[in-house]
């Protein structure tokens, strides 16, 4: 397999999908539209839909309902970033190696385009109704609904917010990177696996498994902020000092840190590999995690 080659044949295919599910620019509104294109195809790795893709496969699954969850999954990623980009909140001006949206479109329409991208999201989500009548399609919009909310990403971002120039516990610090990075990657893995008709233990399962490639994402996250540069990682270093955040960096140092990220991927990859499907790309992708650059 070449790995690289594959990745960008995915990342090619969830652009396609992402660009078939983006609304067309008109009406006096057409502006939000631009904005909404702006954020959602300036870049990004496509981790979340590629995860969610991934797990489809591992569970047998066949079929496009899960395109419109892709392109959904992606744009509330995507508005996490626009509103976390905002100057109430990490006050950044990079993203994605161009001008966050509210430095291009201003800061009223950069709140408005995040919250476009949330609702549209379920507005494409809910489509793949109109797609076939598969019996997965409620639980998928329920751990979508609820995994993007208050006992997940929202609620993750509150305490970090609240955090901020407070001394916090480890405790703490992982329910932080567990529900504002971990439950969007959790919902990706469960929605594919859904989708595919995996056994609700299996779900069960994959929830552990996002869980565990989600808090390493968020501790490699941490990690970039203080190692890595501007130009690779197309978004501000240094962002977590500038605003006093308690990170696993700063609470662990880095080479614990980094020792963390790969004990935690390499639980998840073992969970994966118990498992009889196409996991081939699944598990490599995991293990590229562990030393992505951006
Ligand atoms: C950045 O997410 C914010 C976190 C939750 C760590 P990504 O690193 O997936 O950002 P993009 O989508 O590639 O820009
Ligand atoms: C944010 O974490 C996670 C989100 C839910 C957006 P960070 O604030 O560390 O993400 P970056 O570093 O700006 O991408
Ligand atoms: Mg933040
Ligand atoms: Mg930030
Ligand atoms: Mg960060």
């Amino acid at each position: 397999m070449n790995f690289k080659q594959e990745m960008e044949e995915r990342i090619s295919y969830i652009e396609t999908v992402l660009k078939k599910y983006l609304p067309p620019k008109d009406g006096f509104q057409e502006r939000i539209m631009e904005a909404m294109e702006y954020s959602l195809m300036g870049g990004g790795k496509r981790v979340r839909p590629m995860l969610m893709l991934e797990s489809y496969r591992l569970f047998g699954g066949e079929g496009k309902v899960m395109e419109p969850f892709m392109a959904a999954m992606e744009m509330i990623h995507t508005y996490s970033l626009v509103h976390d980009d905002l100057p109430a909140m990490d006050d950044d001006e990079y993203r994605r190696g161009r001008k966050t949206t509210h430095i291009v479109y201003g800061h009223a329409m950069g709140i408005l385009a995040g919250d476009a991208l949330l609702n549209y999201a379920f507005e494409t989500a809910l489509s793949s109704f109109d797609l076939e009548n598969h019996p997965g399609i409620p639980k998928a919009l329920q751990v979508l609904a609820n995994k993007a909310g208050i006992y997940g990403m929202i609620g993750g971002q509150v305490v970090d917010v609240e955090s901020e120039g407070m001394e916090i516990s480890m405790e703490k610090l992982q329910a932080i990177h567990r529900m504002k990075t971990g439950a969007l990657i959790q919902a990706s893995v469960m929605i594919g696996a859904i989708l595919a008709g995996a056994s609700s233990k299996d779900v069960q399962i994959m929830e552990q498994v996002g869980a565990d490639i989600g808090l390493a994402f968020q501790i490699q996250d941490d990690i970039l902020d203080v190692t890595s540069t501007t130009e690779e990682l197309g978004k501000p270093v240094f962002s977590d000092e500038k605003n006093h955040k308690t990170t696993y960096v700063t609470f662990k140092g880095l080479e614990s840190a980094k020792a963390d990220v790969e004990e935690i991927s390499k639980r998840a990859m073992k969970t994966i590999d118990g498992f009889s499907g196409e996991k081939e790309f699944f598990l490599e992708l995991v293990k590229s995690l562990i030393t992505r650059k951006k």
